[in-house]
């Protein structure tokens, strides 16, 4: 099972997106394993987004991100990774297309909802930088064997 971060933005909680938004997920079969508000810092989001640092938008970038508490999730899934980068769309709302989280609640290139994980590696990094090992629970959803395959649970 993979695990990725989800970071529901400033804006999200601001509009009221954040049920909704979580709903998508935990209704295309992703397990919520962690969850918590968080005010970001300075700090943070230079680690965060060091991959940004060079660009003009990066001051703004930062300041959106810190205008109001975010909520940080991890979800469980096989594949996961890859399937909420999927759901989340387009890093552009206005170019994401319609069905992906983006694409039907934004229209703004910063301002976009979601911060999803963009590789099995970098969510790894990811989640410990949100998450400490106690905030995050096992257990094994009793809908699994209703969601997947057994060969996909690794069962076979
Ligand atoms: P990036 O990691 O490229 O995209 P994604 O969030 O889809 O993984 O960029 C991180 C964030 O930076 C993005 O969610 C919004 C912001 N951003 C801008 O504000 N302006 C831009 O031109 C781009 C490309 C990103």
């Amino acid at each position: 099972m993979e695990k990725t971060l989800v970071l529901l933005k400033p804006g999200a909680l601001q509009r009221g997106l954040v049920g909704e938004v979580i709903s998508r997920f935990e209704k295309r079969g992703l397990s919520l394993i962690g969850i918590k508000m968080m005010q970001l810092t300075d700090e943070i989001l230079n680690e965060h987004y060091a991959h940004l640092a060079d660009k003009p938008f990066f001051g703004k970038l930062k300041d959106s991100m810190m205008a109001a508490p975010v909520i940080a999730c991890c979800f469980e899934g096989v594949e996961a990774v890859a399937v909420v980068r999927a759901m989340a769309g387009a890093t552009n709302g206005r170019q994401a297309a319609p069905g992906t989280i983006r694409g039907d609640y934004c229209m703004s290139n910063q301002q976009n909802v979601v911060h999803t994980s963009d590789s099995v590696e970098n969510a790894a990094v990811e989640v410990n930088r949100f998450f400490k090992k106690e905030e995050l629970f096992k257990y094994s959803p009793m809908s699994w064997p209703f969601q997947y395959s057994t060969d996909e649970l690794g069962n076979d």
